[in-house]
């Protein structure tokens, strides 16, 4: 009878699987602090990808692992037609991978000292947002021609999507979606995606550009200006400790809404469960509910995968 009166479903559709690329052929890394994660070259990405895509997962995402040496102050990388992330996708198009492929719009995965732009001159100000802007327009155009159907921009500049939405109509793009990042805080809980993407910011932090944990109100702002700018999708980052604001956004847009449950709620899950203090795999059914009653229409999840093959391609 619980079954017949059950308010929320979560099926594998529901769910994102986010990866990361690294460069070469037939290897893989494990992230240390996420147990189960490993950087995988764009072959081991195209395996992953079909042993999600049999469990019923419909969508990814791709992060790119940048070598040292192709880092630089602009990450010129990022518009290397033949860097990772591209690489993979074109890999996993012509494997026949029928799901929707989403690329991490940003530049910390591609810069020399980590931070989401360009840095301005003026060091008081970091990044500078109006020349990361042009930066991103580009990779977002280069993104598109490798074949991502969805352009999920991270970086939290402002004026991001109307950019990013007029270079891809530009370019013959319009039918490429997106997904902004437009609910982003500056967060602990991105720790170990830091060691996950090697990215960790050189010197300062992110504050400047990404949200102060005490607003709420402020991320209605910000998904307003997303919205307003063209936004297909709109995200909410890191999920777990920030549910009120998921819940207030729900009620805000008729935008579909995705909540990522960030690499630290991942690693804090998998820390306490290999210590015996939490049963694993129902404490990460019951985090993805949370995010799915708090409103949102898709969950990006390093346990998507898991959480998939676990519900037998049913529902979670
Ligand atoms: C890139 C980006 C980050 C994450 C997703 N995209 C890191 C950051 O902003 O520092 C974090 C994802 C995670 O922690 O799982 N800007």
């Amino acid at each position: 009878m619980r079954d017949l009166v059950a308010q929320t479903v979560v099926t594998p559709a529901n769910l994102v699987l986010p990866l990361f690329v690294k460069p070469g052929k037939n290897s893989s890394k494990p992230v240390n602090s996420m147990p189960g994660v490993s950087q995988l070259t764009p072959d081991l990405v195209v395996k992953e990808l079909k042993r999600a895509q049999k469990a019923g997962i419909k969508a990814f995402l791709l992060f790119g692992v940048t070598p040292a040496d192709k880092k630089d102050d602009v990450g010129t990388h990022a518009l290397n037609p033949d860097n990772e992330v591209c690489t993979a996708v074109k890999r996993a198009k012509d494997a026949g991978i029928e799901m929707v492929a989403i690329s991490d719009l940003c530049f910390c995965e591609y810069t020399s000292h980590g931070h989401c732009g360009v840095l301005h001159e003026d060091q008081r100000v970091v990044v500078d947002n109006d020349e990361t802007l042009e930066g991103l327009a580009a990779q977002a155009v280069n993104h598109a021609r490798a074949g991502f159907d969805v352009i999920a921009p991270s970086g939290m500049m402002d004026n991001t999507v109307a950019v990013v939405r007029a270079a891809l109509d530009e370019e013959g793009f319009s039918d490429t979606a997106i997904l902004s990042y437009a609910v982003k805080y500056a967060s602990s809980f991105y720790g170990p995606f830091r060691e996950a993407a090697e990215s960790a910011p050189g010197f300062g932090d992110r504050k400047g550009y990404q949200m102060d944990f005490r607003n709420g109100r402020e991320a209605l702002i910000e998904a307003a200006l997303d919205e307003a700018q063209g936004a297909d999708m709109l995200m909410v980052k890191p999920g777990m400790p920030y549910l009120d604001v998921l819940a207030r956004l729900r009620d805000a847009t008729d935008l579909p809404l995705a909540a990522y449950q960030v690499s630290g709620e991942y690693a804090m899950l998998k820390a306490a469960a290999k210590n015996g203090w939490l049963d694993g795999e129902k404490a990460m059914r019951e985090s993805i509910y949370a995010f799915r009653r708090a409103g949102a229409d898709m969950i990006l999840t390093y346990a998507a995968t898991d959480l998939a093959e676990a519900a037998r391609g049913g529902i979670i």
